[in-house]
This record gives structure tokens, C-alpha cells and sequence, in this order.
């Protein structure tokens, strides 16, 4: 007894000496007055010259969007779609759905055989898995309604590095020769990327000619140029070409939408996050809301605890999300009830105590009812923007349009084409995620801004699918729970759960030895893995400067002034 007690001194002594965090610990960037954190260093400065010369975070996102289709092919884009969440001035904070939608052609069985049997690849790999594309709506809907600019000053930056080219970076070089197969198998992208049979060198010039007058079309005649005029005209030549289906039509009718943001409380302070056809603010509400009640400072970060903890709050919210989730314009989903406190604390009690729960045991609760990319930007004024954008896989479907110079995406592979049958990222999922024409696909992209009493508190998001949301669980964690600063809640090591398949991933050497033994006694599988996730955030210091970073796991930048 008396031993006990000294033992639980000596803890609680060791826990309350280790709890402290120093919030300093590595340093991110600082500046002043504004602060743009993104995946490739010349597109972030594009954002910072903007903000330099008086335009606002609206503007600068807009410029940062339309240079990283150039810069960064592999997922900055004008073929895709992707979401914005924001806060400006004293206004409720925003949230863009600008998610590519299913062709008019499309249809729930489009990638079976006759016998009901998916068609390897048709969904991924073919002009069938391309969603109608809506970042060209999203960038210029976003900058006409909230930017201060005109369209030359976001455009012309972009344009400039598409037609007198870049230096090729070494991750853009060894992504592309990564790739080469897939890519050289379109003439139209082999043109451009492989015209010498191999990957540009590293620091040599690439130039996109036809990307390049892409965007003069955009500066000069607005959205409409690429949904109705000589750019769609490229677009639907190139469907009809190579067997597509996405028509005239189909891009007239293509809208961005604004849409309420989902917003919930964790540790005082308010998350602001995507509202579906993400997933990703509903399922990251879930996760913190289940733990927020564990003492997580106690329980200590990255302990096996930790994790079993968080692992079970994934599973929990990612059999709702599987199940419930899709297009809203489409589905009833019940998003108030998965949201609410009662039934949050009732699935919460289905976490066993020390030991691994079963997907397979787990289902959706019972009520009555490489790649994607992420940047940030936060303004003198302190608003603030946070988007993300993809193709779904690294350069999409991998064919680029013909004469038009952008790559397609290849997010129709994000619904579920057939009930049971895995997406790329293993998600199964249900009928609430079926393909309809017209309707968006369920998405996991989270671009997260954090409000402190009503203000700017931090904001972050990051790719990489399903594992977005459990990556932006994390940080939320380290910099809410544990007080990190925004460089160190990025570069702590991650893990992510998924509820199928079954497994925990975690990062390479991201936890000690026996820690993972202690994981394996409560019964989970683990599995090592590369790099989870390339985030990028900005926070606001006490000290009235803002803070910026951009992964260690990549080669982006944060810079400000
Ligand atoms: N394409 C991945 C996602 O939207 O979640």
C-alpha cells in the first residue's frame, strides 16, 4: 500500500514535470503582416508578393491557386476541384464547395462488367474517371466575390512561370520520373513532360506553352472561357476524342456553391471546417469530440494509450462517415445527429479499455436517422484562407488536355462504384456515396481555420485522402492539448485508423519499440508507413506576429513580410 502510494507520487511528479510543452521549441516562420504557407516555394511567394502589393488573402489564394497548377502538377490544378474555408472581416466564416460533379452521362453501374464486376482501372485510370472539373469556378467565384484585385495581377504571375518556364525542383523531377510510365502513355502529356524520352533534370527550365494559354483565356475572358468557350471547346474535343463523356452541357451547368461551414467547440476554441460533400469537418468533429473528455495531457502523447484512444475515435466516426455521408444535394444525411452530444457520448461507450476494437464489430451508429494539395494565407487583416485542391491521384487520370495543357482528375473514383468495393484509398463505402449525374463525390479534404473568442486563432490542412482528416485530428491535438507551436504539431509523428482496412498506420520510427508492443497486446495490427500527410498552417502569436510552416515531410515553404 504504502509502496503504491510513493509509486504515485513518483508519476504524478514525473508527469507534472514532463506535462509542460515548450511552445518554442523549433522555430517556424515569422512575419508581420501576412504569412503564406503552401507546398512549393514559388507558388508561396507569388502569394506573398500579392499580399506585398495590398491585395488581400482572396487575392493571394487566387494567384497561389492558378501558379501551383504550373508549378506543381502533380495536384495543384485547373482540371479538378477542392474546397475553401475562410474568415473574413467580422462576417460569419465562409466555406466554397467547389468539388467536381458527375457528368450528366454518368450512372451508378458506369464501372461494372455485365455481371456486376468492377472494371479494373475504368475508374482511375480512363476518361470515365474524370468528374467535371471545378477549380476554375472555385479560384475566380472565390476572388470575384472576396479579392480586391484585377484578374491580370492573380493570373499574370502564373502565366509568366508557365510560358518562360521554372527551374524543375528535385521533388517535382523525381515525381514526375516516378510517374513517367502512366504519364508517357498520353502523347498530349509526354509532349510536355517527356519530349526528351525522360523526366526533366533537376534545375532545368520547364516550360507549358498551352497551360500558358490557358490562363491568358482565364485573365482575359474570366470562368466562362474554360466552361463554355475555346477552353471547354479543348475539353469536350478531348472527351469526345478518347472516349469521355463530359459534354458542353455539362460544363455550362457547372457551379461552384457556397454552403454553411461546419463549426464545432473543442477546448474553447472554434473549428470552422468543411460542411459535405467533404467528410472531412463532420468526421474531424466526431474524432475530437469523442476524446475531448480523455485527460490527453495526462494520458501523454503518443503513448500506446494515446493512440488506442484516438484509434477508437477514428474507427467510430469513420463507420459514420462510410455509411452516411455523400452529396447533401442528393442524400439525406443526418448531419446535426452525428454532430450532437448524445449520441456522440453513446458511441463514445462503445470504446473498449485497453483494448483494440473490430471494424467489422463497429458499424455506423443507429439514429433515427499523392494527391492533394493544401495551401494558406492569412492577411494584414488577419483574414484568413485555407484551401484545398486535388486531382485525386498525383496528375489525376495523367492525361493532360490536348492543347489546353492542364491535367485531368481522376475524382470520380471517389464515389463508391460498387457497394463493399474499396476506393484507391481503401475507403468502402455505401449507397449514400453512389454515383447519380450531377452529384459530388465524398471527399475527406479539411481545410481547418481555428477561431480564439471569435478571432484568428490558426489554421491548417493538409493531403492525403482519408488520412487528411486524422492528420488535422492531430495537429488540432498537439497545438490545443499540448500547446505546440504550429512547426512542431506539424512535424510530430502521425498515425492514422481508418476503419477498414483494419490496421493502424504509423510513420516510420514515429514510436518507440515499446510502445508498439503495447498496441500489439491490446490487440491491434500495425503497419509501418512513409510519410502521413504534407501540412501546411499558419498561427497567430500572442506577440501579434503570425507564425507559418509548411512540413518537414516536403518540400513546401512558409513565407510572410
Ligand atoms: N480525392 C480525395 C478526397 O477528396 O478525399
Amino acid at each position: 500500500m504504502i509502496r503504491k502510494y510513493w509509486i504515485s507520487i513518483f508519476v504524478g511528479a514525473f508527469l507534472f514535470y514532463i506535462a509542460p510543452y515548450r511552445a518554442d521549441a523549433y522555430t517556424p516562420v515569422y512575419a508581420e503582416q501576412g504569412m503564406v504557407a503552401g507546398p512549393e516555394p514559388l507558388a508561396v511567394q507569388i502569394g506573398v508578393d500579392i499580399l506585398k502589393k495590398g491585395g488581400n488573402a482572396f487575392d493571394a489564394a487566387a494567384a497561389v491557386g492558378f501558379a501551383l497548377a504550373v508549378t506543381y502538377p502533380s495536384a495543384g490544378n485547373l482540371g479538378g476541384g477542392g474546397f475553401m474555408t475562410a474568415v473574413k472581416d467580422t462576417q460569419e466564416p465562409l466555406f466554397l464547395d467547389f468539388r467536381e460533379t458527375a457528368p450528366l452521362a454518368a450512372s451508378s453501374d458506369m464501372y461494372l462488367d455485365k455481371d456486376g464486376n468492377i472494371i479494373p482501372g475504368l475508374s482511375t485510370s480512363s476518361l470515365l474517371a474524370v468528374g467535371v472539373p471545378g477549380t476554375v469556378h472555385g479560384l475566380l467565384t472565390m476572388f470575384s466575390d472576396h479579392g480586391a484585385m484585377n484578374r491580370s495581377d492573380i493570373l499574370d504571375p502564373a502565366i509568366q512561370l508557365a510560358e518562360s518556364g521554372f527551374h524543375v525542383s528535385y521533388s517535382l523531377h523525381a515525381s514526375l520520373q516516378a510517374n513517367q510510365d502512366r504519364l508517357s502513355a498520353y502523347p498530349s502529356t509526354k509532349r510536355i513532360f517527356f519530349s526528351h524520352e525522360s523526366a526533366p533534370h533537376f534545375n532545368s527550365i520547364l516550360r507549358q506553352p498551352d497551360l500558358a494559354w490557358t490562363l491568358k483565356k482565364l485573365r482575359d475572358e474570366g470562368a466562362q472561357a474554360f466552361y463554355e468557350g475555346e477552353v471547354a471547346e479543348k475539353l469536350v474535343n478531348y472527351m469526345k476524342n478518347n472516349g469521355g463523356i463530359i459534354t458542353r452541357e455539362d460544363l455550362t451547368a457547372y457551379r461552384s456553391k457556397y454552403r454553411t461551414p461546419i463549426l464545432f467547440d473543442y477546448k474553447d476554441n472554434t473549428i470552422v471546417a468543411p460542411n459535405l460533400p467533404s467528410s472531412g469537418g463532420i468526421t474531424l468533429a466526431q474524432i475530437l469530440k469523442l476524446i475531448e473528455p480523455h485527460p490527453m495531457r495526462e494520458i501523454g502523447r503518443n503513448s500506446a494509450e494515446y493512440i488506442h484512444i484516438l484509434t477508437e475515435a477514428e474507427r467510430l466516426a469513420f463507420a459514420d462517415r462510410n455509411y452516411f455521408l455523400g452529396d447533401r444535394d442528393f442524400i439525406r444525411a443526418p448531419v446535426d445527429r452525428l454532430m450532437s452530444g448524445d449520441y456522440l457520448d453513446a458511441r463514445r461507450e462503445q470504446i473498449p479499455k485497453y483494448k483494440a476494437g473490430s471494424s467489422e464489430r463497429i458499424s455506423h451508429g443507429r439514429i433515427e436517422s499523392e494527391e492533394t494539395t493544401h495551401f494558406c494565407i492569412v492577411d494584414r487583416n488577419r483574414n484568413a484562407v485555407a484551401i484545398t485542391y486535388t486531382l485525386n491521384e498525383s496528375y489525376g487520370m495523367k492525361a493532360v488536355v490536348e492543347g489546353a495543357g492542364f491535367f485531368l482528375n481522376n475524382e470520380m473514383d471517389d464515389f463508391n462504384a460498387k457497394p463493399g468495393y474499396p476506393n484507391v484509398y481503401g475507403l468502402v463505402e455505401g449507397d449514400a456515396n453512389a454515383i447519380q449525374p450531377e452529384k459530388r463525390m465524398l471527399s475527406s479534404m479539411t481545410p481547418v481555420i481555428v477561431l480564439k473568442d471569435g478571432k484568428f486563432a490558426f489554421t491548417v490542412g493538409t493531403p492525403g485522402g482519408p488520412t487528411i482528416i486524422t492528420t488535422a485530428a492531430q495537429i488540432i491535438v498537439n497545438m490545443l492539448d499540448f500547446g505546440m507551436n504550429i512547426r512542431d504539431a506539424i512535424d510530430a509523428p502521425r498515425f492514422h485508423h481508418q476503419g477498414l482496412p483494419d490496421f493502424i498506420r504509423f510513420e516510420r520510427e514515429a514510436f518507440s519499440y515499446d510502445t508498439l508492443k503495447l498496441l500489439v497486446g491490446m490487440g491491434y495490427t500495425l503497419k509501418e508507413s512513409g510519410p502521413i500527410g504534407f501540412a501546411a498552417g499558419i498561427q497567430q502569436m500572442d506577440n501579434h506576429l503570425l507564425a507559418g510552416y509548411a512540413d518537414g515531410r516536403g518540400e513546401g515553404s512558409a513565407a510572410g513580410y
